[in-house]
């Protein structure tokens, strides 16, 4: 049973949602220390990045988050300026301290933060007095310790207890006193129990149990935790790949769980409507006999779009005699086998395939040859939050004018150097990207809408209505307020698109104003 919440409670569950934002601005206010140090003295953005031998296109991913935060200021004519309060609380040894324990991947994660939790309770007294703190510092440290180490308790600690409710078992000692003083402080858990188990109350059920969500901000805990090499020092030493070939500045099996957690939503209107017209409503003749998610994860969205064509669609009582082969699309191996594993568990037709969505032609070659596509129609192409991850390719359509998007959008993008990406080329990138050209010939059907790519929140960039068959708006969106550089070593000639927009991007007529 539920009960209303108390207003203490209130307060936790909206605090929680900054969490994992203090995740990733707690490593940058700690690693654009230098940059701040010159900005107490104001600096146009170029005059910074000669001062400091920045990366540029990273610096001004890093000034974005830290001026959406108040931390810096830019005035209209364009110079940045950082209050003492920030200075100082970027470079005293307490912050460094808190950055070492949280971005730390050894062993006892949670005897570690729940330490730094005490510290959080205590009021984080080794900054700056309140009044002279950078607005909301503190709830940003406690959320840069809480977003982990919640994530920690969800994925190794929590179980339904036997009576009901959910309890969380198997702490050590170190961690166990702790925590459940910070816990009880904050309402989560209700006194230890004998066996050295923690009951969670109704909150802190709720906040452990939703906290998946911030696994895609944890994900780029390798990142966050080199981001000053990312910022001032050599850009390859992070975005590099491992001897196994996983891309080094990300864990993505988290990444994948945490976009995962987040997805039900859109993917229940992808589902109602585009899934729906496609295998109900068009004739059975003309209905694809594939569906290729790229960027595929660990298969969810396939295993769902299965099911739900099996469930309540016509095609569904079809099955037989018209199969659905579900083929999952990647470049990373890992996927590829959580795809597998998802899809064979649950008894669905499957298949897999490397692909690079950056690349299209030969993920339609291998569709055709391999797995017996017959051209375009007979392929649905689904995917989902992959299109803002695709390796930039640089655009050559002079016909797209996007001037109007320098100054009305202040999303940041990264060369794969480190350098500035005008938001106008990400723009004409990304057109090109959707539309029919010689680069996506095969991913696209002009006859019929054959690409279903739901919808995001937050967009950046918003195209409605370009010379696309898609049958809904494309948003590009980035999860995090700190770019990528190049995904792979084949992708080298271009970056990783990954920016930070919340602002709507108008002034074409293929741009909507949100
Ligand atoms: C960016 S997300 C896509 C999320 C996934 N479709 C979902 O809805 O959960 C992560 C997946 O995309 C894959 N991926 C990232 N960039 C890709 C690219 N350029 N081509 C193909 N797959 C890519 C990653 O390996 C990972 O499996």
């Amino acid at each position: 049973m539920t009960h209303p919440l108390t207003l203490d409670q209130a307060a936790l569950l909206s605090e929680y949602q900054l969490w994992p934002h203090g995740y990733v601005a707690v490593a940058t206010l700690r690693a654009s220390r230098r940059a701040l140090e010159v900005l107490a003295v104001p600096h146009s953005f170029d005059a910074l990045v000669a001062a400091t031998g920045a990366n540029a296109g990273h610096l001004q991913v890093a000034l974005r988050t830290l001026r959406v935060l108040g931390w810096v200021t830019v005035s209209d004519a364009g110079a940045y300026a950082a209050p003492a309060a920030t200075v100082a609380a970027a470079s005293c040894a307490s912050l460094a301290s808190v950055c070492d324990a949280v971005y730390s991947d050894a062993p006892g994660m949670v005897a570690r933060l729940a330490g730094q939790l005490r510290l959080a309770d205590e009021g984080w007294v080794g900054f700056a007095a309140d009044g002279a703190a950078p607005a909301a510092l503190r709830t940003m440290l406690t959320g840069a310790v809480l977003a982990p180490l919640l994530m920690e308790l969800h994925m190794h600690h929590m179980e339904t207890a036997p009576g009901g409710g959910v309890r969380l078992r198997g702490l050590d000692r170190a961690a166990l006193g702790p925590l459940a003083a910070s816990f009880r402080r904050r309402g989560m858990c209700v006194a230890g129990l004998s066996d050295g188990g923690l009951q969670l109350t109704e909150s802190g059920r709720f906040v452990v149990q939703r906290c998946g969500a911030f696994g895609v901000a944890l994900s780029y805990r390798p990142m966050l935790r080199e981001l000053e090499t990312v910022l001032f020092g050599d850009v390859t030493e992070v975005f590099t790949h491992d001897s196994a070939g996983h891309e080094a500045h990300v864990d993505r099996t988290m990444n994948v769980i945490g976009s995962g957690f987040m997805h039900g939503k859109f993917f229940d209107d992808m589902m109602s409507v585009h899934v729906h017209r496609t295998f109900d409503e068009l004739p059975l003749d003309q209905q694809p006999s594939i569906v290729a998610d790229t960027g595929c994860g660990d298969g969810t969205l396939l295993l769902r779009l299965y099911r739900y064509v099996r469930e309540r669609t016509r095609r569904g009582k079809q099955l037989e005699t018209r199969p659905l082969l579900m083929v999952g699309v990647d470049f990373n191996e890992e996927s590829l086998v959580a795809t597998a594993k998802t899809l064979r568990e649950a008894g669905v037709p499957f298949e897999t395939m490397f692909g690079d969505i950056g690349d299209p032609e030969p993920i339609h070659e291998g569709l055709c040859s391999r797995f017996g596509a017959r051209g375009k129609d007979d392929i649905l192409h689904v995917r989902s939050f992959l299109d803002h991850d695709r390796p930039y390719l640089e655009p050559t359509d002079g016909g797209i004018s996007a001037s109007a998007i320098e100054g009305e959008s202040d999303a940041a993008y990264v060369r794969p150097d480190g350098g500035v990406l005008t938001r106008a080329l990400t723009y004409r990138s990304l057109v090109e990207h959707v539309s029919v050209g010689p680069r996506t010939q095969g991913m696209r059907s002009p006859s019929r809408a054959r690409a279903v790519i739901p919808a995001a929140p937050s967009p950046s960039v918003r195209c409605e209505a370009v010379p696309l068959s898609l049958p809904v708006p494309l948003f590009a969106d980035a999860a995090l307020g700190v770019c990528g550089g190049p995904s792979r070593p084949a992708a080298s000639g271009g970056a990783l698109v990954d920016g930070v927009g919340h602002g709507a991007v108008h002034g074409r007529g293929d741009v909507a104003a949100l």
